[in-house]
Order: C-alpha cells, then structure tokens, then sequence
C-alpha cells in the first residue's frame, strides 16, 4: 500500500484506523509453506488470537490456513468465519471442563494442558481423541510475559510428568492423536527450538496413534530495521529433516502443525493516527495523537517497538518526537523518535499492527474502537465499524435508585 492509499483510507473512514494488507498476510503464508514444503502432511493453524477479525480469518482460511483458538468465543468466531469444525484446533489455558465440552459438541480438535482436566475429560469421554499440551521446560520466547514454555510458566503439562499423562491414558483409555508445544513467542535461536522439538519428538514415542505433532509458534517478526527476526526458512529445513526421519521411524506418516499469530499478520497492519497537539515541553517535543494505549498496547505492556512514519510530510526533515496518546496516564507509544516534520492534523502510520493491537484494544476511558479496513486487490474494505456512543451503553443496565 502506498502513503497515498494509507492516507486515502484515513480520509475515507476516519481515525484513528487499523489497516490490513491482504497480500502481506498471503505472502507470509506462502513463505511458511514453501519453507516446509518437504514435509508431506504440514498444516498451519492461524492464531486467532493475534487479530480476530472474521474477515480476516476467511483469508487466512482461503490460502489454506486452520485456526487456533483459545477460547469458545474464538472458535465460534471462527466457525462464523466459514472454517471447518476439523480445521479448528483449541488450545485453551485453565479453563473449565464445561468450555471443552462445549468445544467437544462443535467438533473441534481439542487440546489439554492439565492433569486434572485430562483425566475428568479421559474419563467423560475416551472416544474424543486429545491432543496434549507439553511444556518441555525451555527458556524461548523474548519478553518474560510472552515465554511461555520455561520451567515456572503455568502452561503445559510438565515433561516431567510423562508417566503421570500415561496412567491417565491407560486407566481412562482416552485416545491421544497429538502432542503440542508452545515454547514462546519469539524465536531467536533455532537450535533453542531444535532442542524444545526433540523433548517433544521423545514425548510422541509414547503414544501409539498420534495424527500429528504441533509445535506452537513464536516466529519472530521484524520491528525495526536491521532487527532478528526467526530464521523460518533455516528452521524449515532443520526440521523438516527431523521431522520425516521421525515419522519414519514411528512408521506413520504425521501432519506437522503450527500455530503461527504474529507470523502471518502483523507485517500487514498499519494503524493510522492523527497528531492533536505538537506541544514543547523543556525536554522534547510530544506529538500527541488521538489514540492511546486502549487501542494499541503493546508498547506499554511489553515494551514492544512500532515504527512510526508521517505519510503526510514522508520527505519532511527529520526532527525527534515523543509520540503520546490521550489517555489519562502515562502513555507513550514511543519516545524519542526520529519522524519526519508533524504538524498538527498530519496522520501517522504504525508498523507491525496486525497482531495483537485492535485484538487487545479496549475502551479504557470510553472511548470508541477504531475501525478496520482490509485492503484487498487493491480497494478499501470495511471489516469493522468504528463504534459509537451507543455501544459503550450496549450492555450497561440502569440500576432503579
Ligand atoms: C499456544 C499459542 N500458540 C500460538 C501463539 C501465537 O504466537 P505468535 O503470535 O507469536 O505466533 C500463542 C501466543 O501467545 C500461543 O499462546
């Protein structure tokens, strides 16, 4: 998308707006299956929870993608968006055993990761095949909030505990047809990842009619130039070669799954601002904007970088801004940085804010959800109205004082 159609979408629906290029995503995807293309059976399950937009998941789901879901709100989403109940796999975290058995009556692929709710769930109904949630106690995954697979994380059920997971098989016998992992959210070492798969591949020796074996995501994504990002052709060769050497020695030929959010949509989201006020203070000059952390959280919650350009003034002279919202707090989406000359009025683009931004957007100071575009062969669409006062009154109930 050119700075012309950017700014052509903020002058047709407003700001602030999230934007999403379809061909960005389709690219991302074709990068992972090309990277994989020597294993035979290999399945990726969009992360729902990156951007859950239901347009959104239709085009994923037409380049081929399944999805993964946390919640029964995911997977009805999901549902909604045409995917089929088999090409959904939920992966939920401590939630209760009625929210599987919901998601067992929608015929999704179900995912544990507890003891506790395997065998309740072993025991209710041993003809439902699960897949098992592994944490194989590796340190991967970037920002402590989004390394999930380490020794303290409340995810997965520990490697150590292999033979506890038997005997509930046994005693219960519940059919296993996958093994999962889900180390962390950005990869940096392959070998790190290598060395997680090979604790998952020693897990699946012990289990006798797996389908398939999942091993998660945590694709890093560039954010900067010059920044790491996972190596995805260099892990798909690694792996691969693993991979079939050990379905040969299974003597079964497995789907390979991932899980990838971030991977496949965040290159493709631009949120698009309009600067308020450019107001001096002794020590920098802020841009303030009429956004905030309740519609992208990222860089307050996880110190997540987003580049940030003017496509009003693309060739203006460099200046440094600290770049605010207009929320009531401390509210920085960025300090310090080197953009192109704002004016009061000027719109600024957000890179990588495809994944997890409108997704965790709230209405923190009621204030309205942005809209969303696709832009797709070339035109704007509407995926998402901007919401108005009488959504923030939806739901509220007025007490008879
Ligand atoms: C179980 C699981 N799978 C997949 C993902 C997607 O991760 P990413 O967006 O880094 O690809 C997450 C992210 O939190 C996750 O928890």
């Amino acid at each position: 998308m050119t700075h012309q159609d950017l700014l052509a979408v903020a002058q047709e629906f407003g700001s602030p707006v999230y934007v999403y290029n379809a061909s960005t995503m389709e690219a991302q995807y074709k990068r992972l299956q090309k990277a994989f293309k020597g294993v035979k059976q290999v399945k990726f399950n969009y992360a729902v929870k990156a951007l859950s937009n239901i347009s959104v998941l239709k085009l994923l789901n037409s380049f081929g993608c399944g999805m993964d879901t946390v919640s029964i709100q995911e997977v009805r989403l999901a549902l909604e968006a045409g995917v089929a109940a088999q090409d959904i796999i939920y992966t939920p975290n401590g939630v209760s055993l009625k929210e599987l058995e919901k998601a067992r009556e929608l015929g999704v692929q179900i995912n544990i990761d507890n003891l506790s709710i395997l065998e309740q769930f072993g025991t209710l109904y041993p003809k439902t095949p699960v897949c098992i949630r592994i944490n194989p106690h590796v340190m991967a995954g970037g920002n402590t909030n989004i390394s999930v697979g380490h020794i303290d994380s409340k995810f997965g059920i520990s490697i150590h505990q292999l033979p506890h997971i038997q005997r509930i098989v046994k005693n219960t016998g519940m059919h296993i047809n996958g093994v999962h992992m889900h180390t962390g959210s950005d990869i940096l070492d392959i070998d790190v990842f290598l060395y997680a798969s090979e604790i998952l591949f020693e897990t699946a020796k012990h289990f006798d009619n797996l389908e398939f074996i999942d091993f998660g995501s945590g694709f890093k994504v560039p954010y900067k130039q010059g920044d790491i990002e996972t190596n995805v052709e260099e892990m798909g060769e690694k792996l691969t070669k693993r991979f079939n050497e050990f379905c040969a020695d299974y003597g079964k030929e497995l789907t390979l799954a991932f899980e990838p959010g971030k991977f496949l949509v965040s290159e493709s989201g631009k949120f698009l601002v309009a600067v308020n006020v450019v107001k001096q203070t002794t020590s920098t000059v802020f841009a303030q904007v009429d956004s905030g952390f309740n519609h992208l959280i990222r860089p307050m919650l996880y110190n997540a970088q987003h580049e940030i350009e003017n496509i009003s003034n693309p060739h203006g002279r460099d200046r440094f801004y600290s770049v605010v919202g207009y929320i009531c707090e401390t509210d920085t989406f960025a300090n310090n940085r080197r953009i192109a000359e704002i004016t009061e009025g000027d719109i600024l683009a957000f890179s990588n804010a495809g994944a997890y931004c409108f997704s965790m957007a709230s209405n923190y100071n009621s204030r309205y959800r942005p809209a969303e575009v696709l832009w797709y062969k070339g035109k704007a669409h509407l995926i998402r109205k901007r919401e108005i006062f009488e959504d923030l009154l939806a739901n509220q109930v007025v007490a008879e004082l």
